[in-house]
């Protein structure tokens, strides 16, 4: 199944056809493919501009840090959970810079993968990399809560670290399709946290019950891991909500750190469309 054929008009929510290097829809609406590959899908008018989303600095820094691998073992069970499914068309919805959307779509090889994401830096960093790596995947600028796709036309949603759209999530999802909610542990990053902070408190790991969906499968991932270097340390942090809500005199404790150990701890909640 080709990518393209999935999507509609952001506008007018008809189907749109792909015409040289844009897809159109049979209003007019025309929107081009960057010379990444990527597309962007977002509804005029609706925080359509460079802004939106997930900023250039902070994409850069969570690939640098992705880079360093503390992270791998996530990318490793949130492929071994799809491909248990062996769906044939994967949406990942709030994909970032790609780093899962990409593995998956190396491991399900065959299966259409696309990515959304408000940001356009995540997009075209996605997009770069699916091309280095020699992969399919698209990367689509949009909104989750309003998805450029037609109704049920996926097998399976991947929501990781995002925002979940649920109700959104269900009309795209053909029936008996899965989605995979995955979030911070109630330990995750706690040895991050015991350096910025005095006082720790752990995360709320709670397992929401989502109207149109019953939960199939929960899954737990905890493990120790050691980040060397202060840029690495910097960027791991750059992309925690803490960045934005932790003291100067607080980041300051990080600045002189060359190692840290810590818990990571992620919850992969399965659900099936009912
Ligand atoms: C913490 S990041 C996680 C990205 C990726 N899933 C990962 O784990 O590396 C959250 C992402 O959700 C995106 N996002 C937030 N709200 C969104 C929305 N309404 N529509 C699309 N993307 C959204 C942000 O731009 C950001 O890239
Ligand atoms: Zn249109």
């Amino acid at each position: 199944m080709s990518a393209t054929n999935l999507l509609i008009c952001p506008i007018c929510r008809l189907s749109l056809f792909q015409l040289d290097k844009a897809l159109k829809c049979e209003r007019g609406h025309s929107y081009d493919f960057a010379k990444s590959g990527y597309i962007n899908l977002l509804s005029p008018g609706k925080m359509n501009n460079a802004k939106a989303g997930d900023s250039k600095e902070m994409i850069r820094a969570r690939s640098d840090f992705f880079s360093c691998g503390a992270y791998g073992k996530i990318n490793d069970k949130i492929c071994d959970l799809v491909c248990e499914f062996e769906p044939q068309v994967v949406i990942d919805a709030g994909s970032g810079e790609g780093y899962y959307t990409n593995a998956v779509a190396r491991r399900a090889s065959g299966a259409t993968v696309i990515g959304f994401d408000m940001s356009k830096h995540g997009c075209e960093s996605a997009s770069k990399a699916s091309r280095r790596l020699g992969l399919d995947s698209l990367f689509c600028v949009g909104n989750i809560f309003e998805l450029p796709l037609h109704n049920e036309c996926a097998d399976m949603v991947i929501n990781m670290f995002a925002p979940t759209a649920h109700e959104e999530f269900h009309r795209v999802l053909k029936a008996g399709g899965h989605l995979i909610v995955v979030s911070a542990g109630e330990h995750h990053l706690e040895g991050l946290k015991r350096v910025l902070y005095d006082e720790v408190y752990l995360n709320e790991a709670d397992t929401p019950s989502y109207e149109g969906f019953e939960l199939v499968g929960k899954e737990n991932l905890s493990y120790k891991a050691t980040i060397d270097g202060q840029e690495a340390i910097w960027a791991l942090f750059q992309m925690t909500p803490y960045y934005h809500r932790t003291s100067l005199a607080d980041k300051a404790k990080l600045e002189v750190l060359d190692t840290l150990t810590t818990t990571v701890e992620v919850d992969f909640l399965i659900y099936k469309k009912i």
